[in-house]
């Protein structure tokens, strides 16, 4: 984890250089505890995050946040002074995001990026000098760059390519279509531990006239429930952190008549079990990191929600000692298959 970019991040909302006026902050990053309790919310700065366990811990800590899918159109315009944005994994979204910027600055205000050379600021820096048509100003903190880009009135500025970043669009993996796009987990491949649980799935679950509940805990586009919807469940319902994961759900489900409730929550926590089955591939990254801290708060939750006959099939990459970790907190932990580097496990 690199400490010298949320620094500097939490430096630029706290001390926002000149232009005075409101600034955006443009949250898609995992924070730690501290970094979260040092960014001080203040009167003129607006927070927009995709991810609601952000917004919540934001929201508690005095900050006024929206969630969306980086929608911007609530926003106003040509209103900013600084927006300030630790660049995304996905290029697509990192390109949305700096049109947007070119948008919502007043003349004079600066975008400011954050982040280091292996996430590409440098050649997000480069393409912002384009949208903005005005040079970039880099500046190296540690293992950090702050790049600054300002908005000049009559600048002939232009839109980068952002692959239509808001839209879903069909994708196809040998004969399965989903919808889905970029900012949502393996937005349109199919996760190969999450194919192995599947299949564990319909093997347990597919001759039965009736299944119960059902919950996937972490459902990115929809995956589990689009791949075992010939099983008989009585209801199914789906949760995601994600603002985009959760807009992509909604809409697949509804294009495969499949009934489906949606939500968007932190680790199911505002959801009431109990279900008699739940699915789930949990995240192993979080942002840019790993975190082994969720693979157990996910745990919990999925014991706090699991009826007491219930089954949960689980599907991990090989390293993580979830039969230890699980150990702790169900009857039973057993492997239902091991390979291509992942465990899927039935806990019960
Ligand atoms: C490994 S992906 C699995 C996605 C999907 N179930 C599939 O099989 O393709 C993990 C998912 O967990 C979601 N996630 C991460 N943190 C979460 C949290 N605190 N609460 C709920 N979902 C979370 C991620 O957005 C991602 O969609």
């Amino acid at each position: 984890m690199s400490i010298h970019i949320e620094h500097l991040l939490v430096e630029l909302l706290n001390h926002t250089p000149a232009p005075d006026g409101p600034t955006l902050w443009i949250a898609d990053e995992a924070l730690t505890h501290a970094e979260l309790q040092a960014a001080r919310p203040r009167k003129g700065l607006d927070v927009l995050s995709n991810r609601y366990d952000l917004a919540t811990a934001l929201r508690q800590a005095g900050h006024q946040v929206s969630v969306s899918d980086f929608d911007f159109s609530s926003l106003p315009c040509q209103e900013y002074s600084n927006i300030v944005y630790r660049v995304s994994k996905e290029r697509p979204l990192v390109h949305h995001c700096i049109n947007q910027a070119v948008r919502h600055l007043c003349d004079g205000g600066n975008l400011h990026l954050i982040g280091s050379k292996d996430e590409g600021i440098r050649t997000h820096g480069r393409n912002a000098e384009q949208a903005f048509a005005t040079p970039e100003h880099a500046k190296k903190h540690g293992d950090a760059y702050h790049v600054r880009l300002t908005r000049e009135a009559g600048a002939d500025t232009r839109l980068l390519d952002s692959k239509h970043y808001d839209e879903l669009r069909t994708c196809t993996v040998g004969d399965f279509h989903f919808l889905s796009k970029p900012g949502v987990f393996g937005w349109n491949k199919v996760d190969t531990g999450s194919a192995m649980l599947a299949e564990q799935a319909l093997r347990l679950l597919e001759r039965r006239k009736a299944a119960g509940s059902v919950l996937d805990l972490g459902c990115g586009y929809g995956y589990l429930l689009l791949a075992t919807s010939t099983v008989h469940f009585g209801k199914r319902v789906a949760t995601d952190n994600n603002a985009a994961a959760v807009d992509a759900a909604r809409a697949g489900f509804a294009r495969a008549h499949l009934e489906v409730e949606v939500t968007l929550d932190d680790c199911g926590e505002q959801l009431q079990g109990p279900f008699d089955w739940i699915l789930c591939n949990p995240p192993f990254h979080q942002g840019f990191d790993t975190s082994s801290g969720l693979t157990e708060k996910f745990l919990q939750q999925i014991r706090r929600l699991l009826a007491p006959q219930g089954h949960a099939l689980v599907v991990v990459n090989q390293f993580i000692p979830i039969e230890r970790m699980a150990g702790e907190l169900f009857a039973r932990v057993d492997v239902l298959c091991h390979e291509h580097g992942f465990k899927v496990v039935q806990l019960s």
